[in-house]
């Protein structure tokens, strides 16, 4: 009895501790991201609205190497069924993590599409698909994925062949396994371009310019780009909801441009609409390729037991502005520290010439600053503010900004952006600087908008519930915890009361034997 109870004495400590831990690690997958990091996600998001689709940044994996490397099947116990699901929940986790293009090899396997080399159904897959964007279908989480199939090289498939084999059809594969409402088909984009609804990388309307990602999500409700991969001219799989290889410029291995440098380098970079590379990428230079403007589809060979390994990948790129920890969660609104205000609802790009590094940082709104501009609608060309004492509200007024004639308040949206402030910083000798950009939470903590202070939060309601809730939920799983543990003490009261009684007993024993002197 007394053994049990220790035990059971030392289980109860065990699930206290563990209970106290931060955050309840427990509770989270790798792949979940934090509260802070959907934050950060979000307001990357929201900054792209008025990017087009071709020049988003985006992390992709080629699930070849990432998720179907080994032959995993014939090396287990497990039958194929089960080895689909597990293959299917990491692909969720992927999903999850913030991976926004899949590169899928798919082949016609006795009527059906299956993944290559798996027994893994085309349809499955997109099933899975489907209930991540489900899962992720509103104003608060719903971002673009792009699905890159590729077929066998030289397949040829007639028409003949559906009637059979009606399962390899495409078109209906999608439309029973997507929702053929969530892809943007290149019908709607020729509609796009014939209304004047794309635009070309310097804001021109164009005929064979792209559709912003505001438009995208949510005029248009889409969720899917579907490309392949497989064919530089005509698809081999004919479907109307399925792009030509010709829109992309995906390479692999080695990138075939230069990182750009000069301003004219980067305008000629952002004529260039969906730039890839698929590579094998370290920790290092995956977030040099993202800076320099291209997405990248890493091929690196993970499992089903390494995958989240990827994770270190996917942390340096798939939040590419936002510093490390960033930004910090305010639940206050204006303190007073030390008989200074306090608002940490600002953001400020802080750069720093040692490393070549530029982040987006969150600062105190009352805080004495310079400020970023652009030049009205180019997005790269970038002046600061000589003044350095203006606080964010003082800095940007209603409809006047502290810019100069010409220029306004901004925040650099992209990668490319971003450089070419970095190029001006560099020309100008600025070597270490914290500047004002267009980024805050005041209307609603953790609800980062640009277009000033009194910029409204659009998803108020939504975010401060959301967020509540998301933030405290392992709060009160533990405190649920907490609680049961209390019910169960309190009904074994008895022997605890008793236990405690041993103790002290011990312990007068050892302040008697310290008392009387310790018998050597
Ligand atoms: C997009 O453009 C509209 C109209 O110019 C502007 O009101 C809005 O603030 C812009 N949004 C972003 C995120 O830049
Ligand atoms: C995987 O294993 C299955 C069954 O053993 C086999 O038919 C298939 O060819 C293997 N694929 C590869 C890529 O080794
Ligand atoms: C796999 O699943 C399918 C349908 O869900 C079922 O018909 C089949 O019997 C299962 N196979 C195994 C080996 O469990
Ligand atoms: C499929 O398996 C074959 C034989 O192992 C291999 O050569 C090929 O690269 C694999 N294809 C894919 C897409 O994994
Ligand atoms: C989502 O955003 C769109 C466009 O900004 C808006 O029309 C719609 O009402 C929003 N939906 C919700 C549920 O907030
Ligand atoms: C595909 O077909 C072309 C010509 O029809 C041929 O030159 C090429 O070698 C084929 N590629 C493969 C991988 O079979
Ligand atoms: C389609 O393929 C079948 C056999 O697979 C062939 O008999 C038929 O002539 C082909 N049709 C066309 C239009 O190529
Ligand atoms: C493929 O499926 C679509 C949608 O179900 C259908 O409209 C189309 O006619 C089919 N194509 C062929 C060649 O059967
Ligand atoms: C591609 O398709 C077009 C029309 O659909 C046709 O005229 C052309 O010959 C095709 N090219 C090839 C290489 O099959
Ligand atoms: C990439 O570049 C390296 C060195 O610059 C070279 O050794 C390698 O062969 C290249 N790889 C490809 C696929 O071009
Ligand atoms: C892949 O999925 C399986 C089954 O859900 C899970 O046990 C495994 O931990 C997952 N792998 C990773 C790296 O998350
Ligand atoms: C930056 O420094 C270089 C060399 O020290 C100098 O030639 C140049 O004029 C400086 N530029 C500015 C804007 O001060």
């Amino acid at each position: 009895m007394p053994m049990q109870r220790a035990l059971l004495k030392a289980y109860l400590w065990v699930l206290l501790i563990i209970t106290f831990l931060p955050n309840c690690h427990a509770i989270d997958s790798w792949a979940q991201p934090s509260g802070q990091r959907r934050t950060a996600i979000r307001s990357q998001r929201d900054m792209l609205a008025n990017v087009t689709i071709d020049e988003i940044p985006i992390v992709g994996v080629d699930l070849r190497h990432v998720l179907f490397s080994d032959n995993f099947t014939s090396s287990s116990n497990l039958n194929t069924n089960q080895t689909n699901t597990i293959y299917m929940n990491n692909l969720s986790d992927l999903l999850t993590a913030g991976v926004q293009g899949l590169v899928l090899d798919i082949e016609p396997n006795h009527g059906f599409w299956v993944v290559t080399n798996t027994t893994l159904l085309l349809s499955t897959f997109l099933d899975t698909l489907e209930s991540f964007l489900l899962s992720t279908n509103d104003n608060l989480s719903a971002d673009i994925i792009m699905l890159f199939l590729r077929p066998p090289v030289n397949l040829t498939l007639n028409s003949t062949v559906y009637h059979t084999h009606p399962q390899l059809n495409l078109t209906y594969i999608l439309d029973q396994h997507l929702g053929s409402s969530r892809i943007y088909s290149p019908s709607i984009l020729a509609a796009d371009r014939a209304m004047g609804d794309a635009w070309d990388a310097f804001g021109e309307s164009k005929t064979d310019g792209w559709p912003t990602l505001g438009t995208f999500l949510y005029t248009r409700k889409k969720r899917v780009l579907i490309t392949d991969l497989s064919s530089k001219s005509n698809s081999t799989i004919d479907s109307p909801y399925i792009f030509p290889n010709t829109i992309t410029h995906y390479s692999s291995g080695n990138m075939t441009s230069d990182c750009p440098n000069t301003l004219s380098a980067l305008s000629y970079m952002s004529t260039v609409s969906f730039q890839f590379l698929e590579a094998v990428f370290n920790e290092d230079d995956i977030s040099e390729y993202v800076s320099c403007g291209v997405s990248p589809i890493i091929s690196n060979t993970y499992n089903v037991n390494s995958l989240s390994n990827i994770k270190t990948l996917l942390d340096k790129t798939v939040v590419w502005s936002w510093g490390e920890d960033e930004p910090t969660i305010s639940n206050t609104k204006i303190t007073i520290v030390k008989d200074t205000l306090e608002a940490l609802n600002c953001a400020q790009l802080s750069f720093s010439s040692g490393t070549d590094s530029m982040t987006w940082q969150v600062a105190n709104c009352y805080d004495n600053k310079r400020g970023l501009c652009r030049y009205k609608d180019h997005k790269y060309v970038w002046k600061l503010t000589k003044d350095d004492d203006n606080t964010y509200f003082s800095f940007d007024g209603r409809g006047d900004s502290k810019c100069p004639d010409d220029y306004v308040f901004a925040i650099p949206r992209t990668p490319l952006e971003e450089k070419a402030v970095l190029l001006y910083f560099r020309q100008q000798n600025i070597t270490d600087i914290d500047a004002w950009i267009d980024l805050n939470s005041i209307s609603v903590s953790n609800c980062w908008v640009t277009g000033g202070p009194y910029a409204s939060c659009p998803y108020q309601k939504v975010v401060s519930r959301r967020n509540f809730v998301t933030m405290l939920l392992p709060v009160v799983i533990c405190s649920f915890a907490i609680l049961c543990i209390v019910l169960y003490l309190s009904i074994l009261r008895t022997p605890i009361h008793d236990n405690r009684k041993n103790w002290r007993r011990i312990v007068n024993k050892i302040s008697k034997a310290e008392f009387e002197g310790v018998p050597s």
